[in-house]
């Protein structure tokens, strides 16, 4: 049997992020059609993501080794190599995102920023984000569009995972819990180079400061507010 070493490859901002972020996208997804106080938690759960993406950004420059955007750029012909195993079932593993998988984190960081950033300057019967009453636009349609392709997105993304995890023989959504790949004793790799304590401190300092004052800033009374014990249709 091949003796294998474990290499830690995300840390642990990385994966409290990943699945925060998961969690969060679904909370807005069964609130952003809701009445009543489902509104107030949409909006909130929106800013908390907002605050998320801050911290995903300055992470990007001061996070671990793999965590870094200057890891996410792989020259096109490592990409359409890696198009190429996909397609025999049979990918290369790699330590950090894989070439596409690194393109395709990208893609879905931008949607997301889309989507919640626009939320924050949507506003229909019910709910008005903070920043669509202080500059008085209303992106309700970009919101609604860029939720649908981020709903997309995330079954392009649960696809890739699945199939690169087969072809690559290597289960990357255990990675994404654990922080860890596995690799054979001969092929042993270091672990990633890790973040700086001040790095994680202003990151999550800065996201922190730009959800709080988000949720602080004032919005309209809730439509349902006023007929609260009413049953909702
Ligand atoms: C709303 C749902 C989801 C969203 C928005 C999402 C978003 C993302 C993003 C933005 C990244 C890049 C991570 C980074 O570098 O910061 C990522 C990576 C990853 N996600 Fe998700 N994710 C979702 C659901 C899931 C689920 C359910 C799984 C597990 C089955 C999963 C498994 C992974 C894995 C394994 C990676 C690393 C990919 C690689 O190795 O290149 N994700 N995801
Ligand atoms: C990634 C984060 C977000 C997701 C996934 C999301 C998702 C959704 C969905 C599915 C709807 C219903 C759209 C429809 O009527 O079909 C909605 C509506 C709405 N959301 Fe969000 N939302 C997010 C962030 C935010 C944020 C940050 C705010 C503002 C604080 C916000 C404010 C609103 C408002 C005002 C509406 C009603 C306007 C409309 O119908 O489009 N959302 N959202």
């Amino acid at each position: 049997m091949t003796e294998t070493t474990s290499v830690r490859v995300w840390d642990l901002p990385t994966r409290v992020f990943h699945w925060l972020l998961l969690i969060l996208i679904v909370v807005c997804w069964f609130t952003g059609e809701e009445k009543g106080a489902a509104t107030l938690i949409h909006r909130l759960s929106g800013e908390a993501i907002v605050g998320l993406l801050v911290f995903r950004f300055f992470w990007g420059f001061w996070g671990g080794e793999y965590a870094r955007f200057s890891k996410f750029f792989a020259p096109p012909q490592e990409v359409f190599t890696h198009i190429k195993e996909l397609m025999r079932l049979r990918a290369s593993q790699t330590l950090g995102h894989n070439p596409l998988g690194a393109l395709a984190s990208l893609i879905l960081l931008l949607i997301v920023a889309l989507t919640a950033v626009s939320g924050l300057f949507s506003a229909d019967d019910d709910r008005t984000g903070p920043l669509s009453l202080l500059f008085n636009v209303n992106l309700k349609e970009l919101h609604e569009v860029s939720f649908r392709v981020l709903q997309a997105m995330v079954a392009v993304h649960l696809l890739g995972v699945a199939v690169t995890s087969f072809a690559s023989r290597e289960n990357l959504a255990r990675a994404m819990v654990t922080g860890a790949k596995k690799r054979p004793a001969a092929d042993a790799a270091p672990d990633a180079k890790t973040a700086s304590r001040g790095g994680l401190v202003a990151a999550a300092g800065a996201a922190l400061l730009i959800a709080g004052g988000l949720m602080l800033m004032p919005h309209p009374p809730q439509a349902e507010d006023h007929e609260s014990g009413h049953r909702e249709e």
